[in-house]
């Protein structure tokens, strides 16, 4: 008898040196550092660097890195004219950046070149256009212009600033580039898997990072953000048109929620049995930018909301362990930062393909095809039947 691994549950496929999760203890380390030490003090540009050159860039590296990537926002005439397709059949924001993000095979002019200088390359003018993807999309969707890249601005700043065209203010700044390191890798997560998986056939880069961005869109990976957020403004708008607390109508519709057999978004994890470290470096992002923003009440009512889900999920599935996980802290942040629900799995995908990029240019290293194998469950001994004698 086969023994079958559902999900591929505990199967380890491959080294990584790039991020290690413990599960029990609840730790993250990226590229050598706890995700507390790196999160909350690095610009975007050098968690990138390091995940790609294994080591933070010095002053002269950083700022060769930086302008490699603010030369690299502009989007092809055919990618504008994808999103705005796109926008007028009010595609979800995930579709749009899959669809753009192909077109940007138009902007490799080494199309030829699979070496590992090329694929960093390329990794630029496609990361650097991640952003501009999501800001122009997003603008389209409201009925306004895209709105042109800075050419000054950093990464995480230069996105805020493609959204509304304002200087972004430097606690929203701050609360995204913590955001954008937590997410950055995260071991073999679904995404990242099916990157490498595409990368091992030797495909090119662009079709691996393509496959992840359709992995993420799911929401029991990357969508979840969104209806998280969506959950906790619902209970609190129960509660102000109601006599009762925001616990009260969260335990209200929680039950309900569980009564009806569905997954509360932002809770459990494949791997972590602990709450997920990446909740703490977010909840404190959150609570800084909060206490900034001056909405400090929403800060305190998601967490009554996330004591009240904790309650309600040990009951429900007692000694399963199921804690919160990065995607409820995620939607406080990005709200916080001043983002759409609409756009936080996009805003996740942003930050990620710098991690699929690293595991790809891994992958390629490697050289080993994944190919898992399936236990037959069908039929054998079949008798082909005509066409005109069948059923
Ligand atoms: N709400 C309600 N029940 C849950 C939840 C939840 N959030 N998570 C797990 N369960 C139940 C699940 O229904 C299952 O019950 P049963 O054994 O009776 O079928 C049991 O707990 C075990 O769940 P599981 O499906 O074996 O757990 P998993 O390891 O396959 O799934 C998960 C992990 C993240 C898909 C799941 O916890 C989930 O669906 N969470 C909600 C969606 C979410 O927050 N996704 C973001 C994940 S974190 C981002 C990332 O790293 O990708």
């Amino acid at each position: 008898m086969v023994e079958i691994s559902r999900g591929l549950r505990d199967v380890t496929l491959t080294e990584t040196r790039l991020s290690m999760i413990d599960g029990m203890a609840g730790k993250l380390v990226i590229a050598g550092f706890t995700l507390e030490e790196l999160a909350p003090k690095a610009t975007h540009e050098e968690v990138i660097y390091l995940l790609w050159y294994d080591h933070l860039p010095n002053k002269t590296e950083l700022e060769a890195f930086r302008q490699s990537f603010i030369e690299n926002r502009h989007l092809p005439a055919t990618t504008m004219t994808v999103l705005r397709a796109a926008a007028e059949r009010k595609l979800p924001p995930m579709d749009a950046l899959r669809m753009g993000v192909d077109t940007l095979s138009l902007v490799d002019p080494e199309i030829e070149n699979t070496s590992t200088e090329a694929d960093l390359r390329r990794a630029v003018r496609l990361l650097g256009r991640f952003p501009t993807i999501v800001a122009s999309y997003w603008r389209l969707t409201q009925g306004q212009e895209p709105i042109a890249p800075s050419t000054t601005l950093g990464h995480a700043a230069n996105f805020l600033y493609m959204l509304d065209g304002k200087e972004p203010n430097p606690a929203a700044v701050r609360g995204l580039e913590t955001y954008l390191n937590t997410v950055i890798d995260h071991g073999m997560n679904n995404s990242t898997f099916t990157a490498r998986s595409i990368a091992s056939t030797r495909s090119d880069m662009v079709s691996a990072i393509v496959g992840a961005i359709g992995s993420l869109k799911g929401p029991l990976h990357g969508g979840a953000p969104g209806p998280a957020m969506d959950m906790v403004f619902e209970i609190r708008q129960n509660a102000a048109t109601s006599d009762k607390s925001v616990a009260q109508e969260a335990k209200i519709w929680i039950d309900n929620a569980l009564a009806r057999k569905e997954r509360l978004m932002g809770f459990g994890h494949r791997v972590y049995r602990v709450r997920d470290p990446r909740a703490d470096v977010l909840g404190g992002a959150a609570e800084q930018l909060f206490a900034q923003t001056g909405d400090m009440q929403l800060y305190t009512d998601a967490r009554a909301i996330e004591d009240v889900i904790l309650q309600a999920l040990e009951e429900y599935k007692p000694g399963r362990s199921i804690k919160t996980n990065v995607e409820f802290y995620t939607a406080l942040v990005l709200h916080g930062v001043g983002l759409d629900s609409r756009i936080f799995s996009s805003v996740f995908a942003i930050s990620r393909a710098g991690g699929w990029v690293a595991h790809i240019l891994e992958q390629y290293a490697e050289d080993e095809l994944i190919r898992p194998a399936a236990a037959y469950s069908g039929e054998y001994d079949r008798k082909w039947v005509p066409l005109a004698k069948r059923a």
